[in-house]
């Protein structure tokens, strides 16, 4: 078993954009959470991010899921899988700062909106760490390095947390290469193609960030494994409306990660710094 929690680095220098960085429509019910153990801090946040853009809550569960179906094959310790199911189902509550009609947009974004919809990642580490979660506030800061030209700062990526590319590399598989996605500029694409040339594309892109270090040679391998002997990619949805708690189940299952998610302990507080 590998264990790899390091506790999250805070050398990283995110500065903040212009703007009101606390969604102020949510402060209130994010505050009340604070007080409440762990299980139900997790509901309640899934349930804010729900209510303002649901689209973003399966993304982020597909995002948990791919990353612990990634760590499951890495061999990590539990305590890392728990690290990582909570990273990556938060990873985008950051969101929740961030307009709908700018999540849902179907243009090309002025440079002002740009930076508003990156903020999401400093505004989702404060919400982590005002809700009492710090020790996974690095993974709202860290989960674009490397993945968007608004964080792609080569010295940033070995300050990175050790467990980031797993949230990193699902974020990847669970977003680029997601035809519902309005914004994504390859959605038609992705539409188009068979699953075997978006499976092509998504090993170049991944080679590409492998090359310039955002992934590890022994990730990608477990990742490519997975292709080549499984389905790692999120099954299609129609709506993204009607979402509930029976989709992620199914989703769960869907992945094969029945045992591990029922293994997941909230019982104790997580690792400190
Ligand atoms: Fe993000
Ligand atoms: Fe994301």
């Amino acid at each position: 078993m590998r264990r790899l929690f390091e506790g999250c680095s805070r050398s990283i220098d995110f500065t903040p954009p212009n703007r009101q960085l606390f969604p102020s429509d949510y402060a209130n019910r994010i505050m009340e959470l604070t007080a409440f153990p762990i299980n139900e801090k997790v509901p309640g946040l899934v349930n804010i991010l729900k209510d303002h853009h649901s689209a973003t809550l399966i993304h982020s569960f597909e995002t948990t899921l791919v990353a612990l179906k990634l760590a499951k094959q890495y061999d990590v310790d539990a305590a890392s899988i728990r690290t990582i199911f909570l990273g990556a189902l938060f990873h985008d509550i950051g969101k929740i700062g961030v307009r709908k009609d700018l999540l849902d947009r179907k243009r090309k974004l002025t440079e002002e909106e740009r930076q508003e919809l990156y903020s999401h990642g400093l505004v989702g580490s404060l919400i982590m760490r005002d809700i009492g979660l710090e020790e996974i506030s690095c993974f709202c800061r860290e989960h674009h390095i490397g993945n968007t030209r608004n964080y792609n700062h080569p010295k940033d990526l070995s300050k990175r947390h050790p467990l980031t590319e797993f949230i990193t590399l699902a974020d990847l598989i669970t977003a680029t290469l997601d035809s519902r996605r309005p914004y994504n500029k390859h959605a038609h694409d992705v539409k188009r193609l068979s699953k075997e040339e978006i499976i092509k594309r998504g090993r170049k892109l991944i080679e590409k960030k492998k090359k310039a270090g955002v992934f590890s040679q022994q990730l990608v391998k477990v990742l490519y494994n997975l292709i080549d002997s499984n389905d790692i990619f999120p099954p299609p949805y129609k709506s993204k409306d009607d979402f509930d708690d029976s989709d992620f189940q199914s989703l769960i299952d869907h992945f094969g990660l029945r045992d591990i998610f029922n293994a997941i302990d909230f019982s104790e507080g997580l690792p400190q710094n």
